[in-house]
């Protein structure tokens, strides 16, 4: 039986978190700060994070909500909301959790395919003009999970006209922003209209997931409301971590880390295309990610759907491609390389392409 290859699961590798570091600022900020981290405290996050999170993206502190990770803020925020019927629009494929949690609310859910990574507009502006206008429309503008897409320019600038025409807010969920390995970074579209973006987003694949730090940018009666609702329901979230993510910020340290990142992930990301475009040609398509931690497959159409057991016999592990659409999807693969080394990368694609032959021979 061959070593098993996972392609599952969009996790950072653990070689990449700065322990050292952390213990050094665990310290420090135990030491210095310990009564007000350890206490109970707002359920809004740890104020000096808080604060510094205020001045990066230039906005009042009160819009600020931080969170046990971003996904937790975007539950509390439909809990807080969101009412069965209303609508709420997603790219497709989009990040499986999201969907999990928007669905618990029942809402009229309207997916809308990425072509080339690029939302298909005329079919938003037919539903828009056609009088269904969402509550939100949740996109992953940069490096998309789990497309490896980037949003043009043009499509931001039109999202947002159309937010403001048929007001609407976007919710931008964007984690992986600063993980670009070429290329030129395009505005955010909370950068382009803060009025009409929810910008959510998260330091588990800057830092490390397990410290549960995300945040969120809101309208202030928004976030007033989910502050409420955090505060009734648990009081405040962990301020350690936040304590601890303060600190590491405040060495100045953040963009070198960021930086051997990007090196590691870029060479193994080169590894996962050059074995795709040797050993998938013909198969389907996918996205030349810039950065992020995903590649997406599109399976062509004469290609039957991965067999998750003839897969494990090969040694490989896939998510339900499925689980990224509303409906469909049988035939997407996600691909997050990020995790594995670039042989892994490699194997994993030469063992995919055998699978694909296997289930294809007539
Ligand atoms: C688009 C997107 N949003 C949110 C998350 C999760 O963020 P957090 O760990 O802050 O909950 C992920 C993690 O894979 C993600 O890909």
């Amino acid at each position: 039986m061959k070593d098993l290859i996972a392609f599952t699961r969009g996790v950072p590798p653990v070689e990449t978190f700065p322990n050292q570091q952390l213990i050094e600022c665990a310290e420090r900020v135990i030491s210095k700060r310990g009564d007000d981290i350890l206490q109970y405290g707002s359920a809004a996050g740890y104020g000096p994070l808080r604060e510094y999170l205020a001045q990066k993206y230039a906005v009042e502190v009160d819009r600020l909500v931080i969170g046990q990770g971003s996904l937790e803020l975007l539950d509390l925020l439909c809990r807080v909301s969101l009412e069965a019927g209303d609508s709420v629009f997603v790219e497709q494929p989009t990040y499986d959790r999201p969907l999990v949690i928007f669905r618990r609310a029942q809402p009229d859910f309207r997916g809308f395919n990425l072509c080339d990574g690029q939302i298909d507009i005329e079919a938003v502006k037919t539903i828009l003009e056609n009088g269904t206008i969402p509550k939100y429309f949740y996109v992953i503008p940069d490096f998309q999970n789990p497309n490896g897409s980037v949003m043009g320019l043009d499509q931001r600038l039109v999202l947002i006209e159309l937010a403001k025409k048929y007001r609407f807010l976007i919710i931008e969920d964007n984690p992986y922003r600063h993980l670009r390995y070429e290329g030129t970074a395009l505005p955010s579209l909370f950068e382009l209209s803060s009025d009409d973006v929810i910008h959510m987003s998260s330091f588990s694949k800057l830092l490390s997931p397990g410290l549960r730090i995300g945040f969120m940018i809101l309208p202030k009666d928004l976030s007033k409301k989910m502050i409420d609702f955090a505060n009734d329901t648990y009081i405040c979230p962990s301020f350690l971590g936040q304590a601890v993510a303060v600190d590491f910020f405040e060495q100045g340290t953040l963009d070198q880390h960021i930086g051997k990142l990007i090196n590691l992930y870029r060479s193994r990301l080169q590894a996962l295309l050059s074995a795709l475009d040797k050993h998938l040609k013909g198969y389907g398509e996918w996205v030349r990610p810039q950065g992020g931690f995903f590649v997406g497959l599109h399976l062509s159409d004469h290609i039957a759907p991965i067999d998750p057991e003839l897969a494990a016999k090969y040694g490989l592990a896939f998510s339900d491609g499925r689980g990224f659409f509303l409906n469909g999807g049988s035939r997407f693969v996600r691909l997050p390389f990020c995790a594995l080394t670039e042989d892994q990368n490699k194997q994993g694609i030469e063992r995919l392409g055998e699978v694909i032959s296997a289930s294809n021979k007539d």
